[in-house]
């Protein structure tokens, strides 16, 4: 990638951790090499049990690998405990899905935490605790305790208490996951600002494809414990390329597909099936006069059955639903991958989403 080491705020090599049962070794990370440039939002996605939880438990000194190297804005994260190890860490805050706050603890009491540890005056934790609470909009909450807070509150009060101690590294594992969607927005348009404002990078974990799609810069998809594919948002939204990737997206989009559609969609094509194909394109693209002159080329009645205008952070995309008669028999179909082709070369992604009976 053209960035250079001295703009990395983390970079991995070849990071593997094996957790040991009664089933045997399971290996967790099989070799996850990756960087993070400094001032980024990068995301992190894939399924459940993919290793995500255990990468970002490595970064954050949490766990400690088998083999590899974590750097952390150009410091080696030894394994071993030493006062230049405590150092990196503490550049590090991180949240996770639930809260665990102190519900003994008021909100500034909560954000003050890893002050105190640190051992700093009762006076500045004061100035920077209130300070801290003002940044992530609870300033009318400062003696509130946690039972009497909102979820999206407490995770604020989260995020204070992980940021408060002036780190420059971010880490959220799956931190959205019980919130309502729309307290999960504005906790993400927080974040964003964090980003913009104190310059703080962030490394999202989730398993959730809306939360990349609303503020990630990049985004890599992990896959049994190994990276399968890395890249800008809109590419992966737009060009996927790995099953697992494509799968992860199609949950933002299985929402337009008709009922009648959804019941009928096989995946092997029959004798006189039709093609069900999913197109995106991103605001950049038009997509009108391709598909006109898709129909044109090919002569194939192609016959669009829904869409849906929906947005990669400010860009406009949309994803259209259409079907086409197979040419000829299923297994000597010609037309389509050359149709495909066609719109991967006009910036529009197609995937074929399975077969339905002539409608
Ligand atoms: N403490 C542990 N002991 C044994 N296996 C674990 C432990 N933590 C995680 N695993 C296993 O490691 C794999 C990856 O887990 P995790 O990193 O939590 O995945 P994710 O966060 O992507 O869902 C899973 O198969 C999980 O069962
Ligand atoms: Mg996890």
């Amino acid at each position: 990638m053209g960035f250079t080491f001295t703009n990395l705020a983390i970079s991995v090599t070849d990071l593997r951790t094996t957790y040991v049962s009664e089933q045997g070794i399971l290996d967790v990370l099989n070799g996850i090499s990756l960087s993070i440039p400094n001032g980024q939002i990068f995301g992190i996605i894939g399924r459940s049990g993919a290793g995500k939880s255990t990468l970002l438990r490595c970064l954050n000194g949490l766990e400690k690998p088998l083999s590899g190297k974590i750097y952390i804005q150009k410091k080696m994260l030894g394994t071993k405990q030493s006062h230049e190890r405590r150092k990196i860490l503490h550049k590090i805050g991180t949240v996770f899905q639930h809260f665990n706050l102190l519900s003994r603890r008021t909100v500034l009491q909560n954000i003050a935490l890893p002050l105190e540890i640190m051992g700093i005056s009762p006076k500045e934790i004061k100035i920077k605790a209130r300070k801290m609470a003002d940044l992530v909009g609870l300033s009318d909450k400062y003696n509130s305790y946690p039972n009497q807070l909102s979820g999206g509150q407490c995770q604020r009060v989260a995020i204070a208490r992980a940021i408060v101690s002036d780190v420059t590294l971010l880490l959220c594992d799956e931190f959205t996951s019980s919130l309502d969607p729309e307290t999960a927005l504005e906790i993400l348009s927080l974040l964003r600002d964090l980003n913009q404002r104190l310059g703080i990078t962030i490394v999202l974990v989730t398993h959730d494809m809306s939360v990349i799609r609303e503020i990630c810069d990049q985004v890599c998809v992990l896959d049994d414990g190994k990276v399968v594919e890395i890249g800008t948002i809109e590419s992966i939204l737009l060009r996927p390329q790995h099953p697992v990737t494509k799968s992860l997206i199609s949950h933002l989009f299985t929402k337009d597909l008709p009922r009648t559609i959804h019941e009928t969609l096989h995946a092997k094509p029959l004798k006189n099936d039709h093609a069900v194909l999913r197109l995106m394109f991103s605001g950049k693209t038009s997509s009108r006069p391709t598909l006109a002159s898709a129909i044109q080329k090919f002569k194939v009645p192609l016959n669009i059955i829904a869409g849906n205008l929906g947005h990669i952070q400010e860009v406009t995309c949309g994803s259209m639903i259409v079907t086409l008669p197979l040419q000829g028999t299923p297994k000597k179909d010609e037309q389509l991958p050359k149709l495909l082709d066609y719109f991967q070369t006009h910036g529009i992604a197609a995937e074929i989403l399975g077969y339905i009976p002539q409608p």
